[in-house]
């Protein structure tokens, strides 16, 4: 059996906007996830996660490309047998009780009745959810709500998770239980697909991340590759914020009477060699190692000219 449990190729999904003008939400995605991990799927408002995460789901055609789950066209009725779905800002029928719900989405996957009772208590286990799962949806916390989702996506016992912002709107206690639900899942050899913009969660429990901006992916890796990602602080003494800023220069500060500006690695001799060019006086480099979230930025503002 293939090691892949995913396999997105060239995808591409434009919409339109009017009669003449189209969005281009997502262009030529290749991207593999492969079975066993976790894998986090980065990237800002807009720019194109829900969109991948529905064609994969099936429930958007893209305008060109195509998606395999395990081997088989997404397009097969029994390629979504192995996906569990929770949707971006899931709204459930909040009547129902949380265990109501989850019998709900059992018959929708065509569980037995016999079979039900039991798996429903399993999964409200799982998720923390036994003393919650007799009381209406209405009443739960926004944790409780999305854990209720994850449960959810779990009814028919499916090989992959795909999980649309698990973590948006929960404070840092429910965005830790959720993580640790999301390692449970890999601990029982599931395979997990989560988007997020909390980069924080994706650099802590994530075997590999995908960053997507503005439709295109611009990194793909382990998070710990992208942390390793060095970057330069130079230090000038006195102010000499404008004479940097006007050479384009990133994240220029004055720190007392010291200016400081950061260099990626790969500019660093071209920097050093502008900075003397100017006749400033370059007293100090020190090595810094970016955080995800300074890289994120960095993708969506593009490169720095040095
Ligand atoms: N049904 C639609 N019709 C027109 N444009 C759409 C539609 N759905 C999404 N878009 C546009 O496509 C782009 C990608 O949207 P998408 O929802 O996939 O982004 P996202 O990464 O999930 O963002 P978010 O973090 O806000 O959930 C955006 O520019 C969005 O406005
Ligand atoms: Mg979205």
């Amino acid at each position: 059996m293939s090691h892949v449990s995913v396999r997105v190729e060239n995808l591409t999904k434009y919409y339109k906007k009017g009669l003449k003008e189209k969005i281009i939400a997502l262009e030529g995605l290749d991207l593999e996830i492969y079975k066993g991990e976790i894998f986090g799927f980065v990237g800002p408002n807009g720019a194109g996660k829900s969109t991948t995460i529905k064609i994969i789901m099936n429930l958007l055609f893209p305008t060109r490309g195509r998606v395999e789950i395990m081997g088989r066209d997404a397009h097969l009725p029994h390629a979504r047998e192995h996906l569990g779905y929770l949707p971006e800002n899931p709204s459930f029928y909040d009547h129902l009780t949380g265990e109501e719900f989850l019998c709900f989405a059992g018959k929708l996957v065509g569980m037995r009745n016999t079979d039900m009772g039991k798996r429903v208590q399993e999964l409200l286990e799982l998720v923390r959810l036994d003393q919650a799962g007799k009381m209406a949806i209405r009443r739960y916390s926004k944790g409780m709500v999305q854990r209720l989702g994850i449960a959810q996506a779990l009814v028919g016992n499916p090989q992959i998770i795909v999980m649309d912002e698990p973590m948006s709107g929960l404070d840092p206690l429910g965005r830790g239980e959720v993580s640790q639900l999301i390692l449970n899942l890999k601990s029982a050899a599931k395979t997990v697909f989560f988007s997020s913009h909390i980069l924080h969660d994706v650099e802590t429990i994530c075997d590999r991340v995908g960053i997507l901006v503005n439709g295109h992916l611009t990194y793909l890796g382990s998070p710990s590759q992208i942390l390793d990602i060095p970057s330069w602080i130079l230090k000038l003494e006195g102010d000499h914020r404008d004479a940097l800023q006007e050479r384009r220069f990133q994240s220029v500060t004055l720190v007392g009477h010291v200016t400081q500006t950061e260099v990626p690695e790969n500019r660093l001799w071209d920097a050093i060699n502008v900075v003397k060019g100017l006749g400033l006086p370059l007293y100090a480099l020190e090595r810094k190692k970016l955080t995800l979230e300074e890289i994120f930025v960095k993708e969506v503002q593009g490169e720095p000219e040095g």
